[in-house]
């Protein structure tokens, strides 16, 4: 008898399908059921590395963590109870006592990092922890132009590490030490520079609690900032971003999340860092004519294109279409080349259409 794939589990009582292999955050999260997480990234294996998504399993003594047990035929899972939000104050508590505190001077808001602990701290009344001491290193002489990280805000999720090996396959930082002295290391602690990093910033972008930040952004980031989606235009693959922008300056540059475009929250080292150019002095941020004084002068955009179509139909009437040739970029969307060639056939009736990514 062939065992189908697809079953049924209960989730608090209430029915959801769901298919072999599926973890019960998933389920979960697929049918609305909240499931808070620290360390779980759906571009990564399941870790099981915070404890802060436990649920109880119907015939399981012991809470199981959410992102990665399996659901199987007819399973029973909690996902609120006592005993799951005692597990949780006292885990976010403990978590808290580790952790560098707004009073400490912890995160700063104007870094435009979330710190998802503090969001979870919010949902609980945190019981009243010593501090512990852990002295975990930091990379005091990572003079890399990027990347940041502050051990005091770590929770050693090895989000970050795990996103280095499995998506970026690069391996440049690796959980090092034991205990209470665990920190998150390259090798002999040397910069990011020196070693194999690629500077995506991949490992920004996953952290949780903003101890790795970036230090590029104003450490002041103004906290009003208006996003724009865009595509990069470093090459052609087409990777979506998010331009933050206050008083018309961009002042930072983020990935969508995970799964909401094709770069799946993905940039490299240019997408995500290589921005300074946009307010350059040197960019051009008119049309420019150059006239009968042989000077290049200021225009509109609508004079600029009426120079242009005219100086080119001119070419045409005196030579033919095939006199002009029309190069587009593999930097252009497919958008903007499909326009180009559409500009060269349909307008100027000539084939001699070319883009650099065709050689
Ligand atoms: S920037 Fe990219 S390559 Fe470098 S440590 Fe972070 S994830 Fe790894
Ligand atoms: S630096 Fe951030 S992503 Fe890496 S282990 Fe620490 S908290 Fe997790
Ligand atoms: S999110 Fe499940 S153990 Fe961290």
């Amino acid at each position: 008898m062939i065992k189908s794939n697809s079953f049924t589990v209960e989730i608090n009582g209430q029915t959801y399908s769901a298919d072999a292999g599926e973890t019960v955050y998933e389920v979960a999260q697929r049918n609305g059921v909240e499931i808070p997480t620290l360390c779980h990234d759906p571009r990564l294996d399941p870790a099981g590395a915070c404890r802060v998504c436990l649920v109880e399993v119907e015939g399981q003594r012991r809470l199981q963590p959410g992102c990665a047990w399996k659901v199987d035929a007819d399973m029973k899972i909690q996902t609120e109870s006592d005993r799951i939000s005692r597990h949780r104050q006292v885990l976010y508590s403990m978590y808290m006592s580790d952790h560098r505190t707004d009073e400490e001077g912890g995160l700063p808001e104007e870094t435009g990092n979330v710190n998802q602990l503090r969001e979870l701290c919010a949902t609980i009344d945190p019981i009243p922890l010593e501090k512990v001491e852990a002295p975990r290193a930091a990379r005091p002489g990572d003079d890399n132009p990027y990347i940041e990280f502050d051990p005091e805000l770590c929770i050693l999720c090895a989000r970050c590490t795990r996103y280095c090996d499995e998506v970026e396959a690069v391996n440049a930082i690796t959980l090092a030490e034991r205990g209470s002295e665990t920190t998150i290391a390259t090798a002999g602690q040397r910069s990011l520079i020196d070693t194999s990093c690629e500077l995506c910033g991949g490992c920004i972008d996953t952290c949780p609690t903003g101890a790795l930040i970036e230090k590029k952004a104003p450490k002041l980031m103004p906290l009003e900032t208006k996003t724009t989606r865009t595509t990069c235009n470093f090459c052609g693959v087409g990777c979506q971003m998010d331009l933050h922008t206050h008083n018309n300056r961009l002042v930072k540059i983020t990935s969508p999340a995970p799964g909401e475009t094709l770069n799946d929250g993905n940039l490299c080292v240019k997408g995500r860092f290589a921005y300074d150019f946009v307010h350059h002095e040197d960019r051009l941020t008119e049309p420019l004519i150059r006239r009968e004084d042989g000077q290049l002068h200021p225009a509109t955009w609508d004079e600029a294109i009426k120079v242009a179509s005219e100086g080119m139909n001119r070419v045409k009437a005196k030579y033919g279409s095939d006199a002009l040739g029309f190069v587009s970029s593999s930097r252009c969307t497919i958008e903007e080349n499909y326009l180009m060639q559409k500009l060269s056939r349909a307008a100027f009736g000539t084939n001699n259409i070319h883009q650099c990514a065709a050689t």
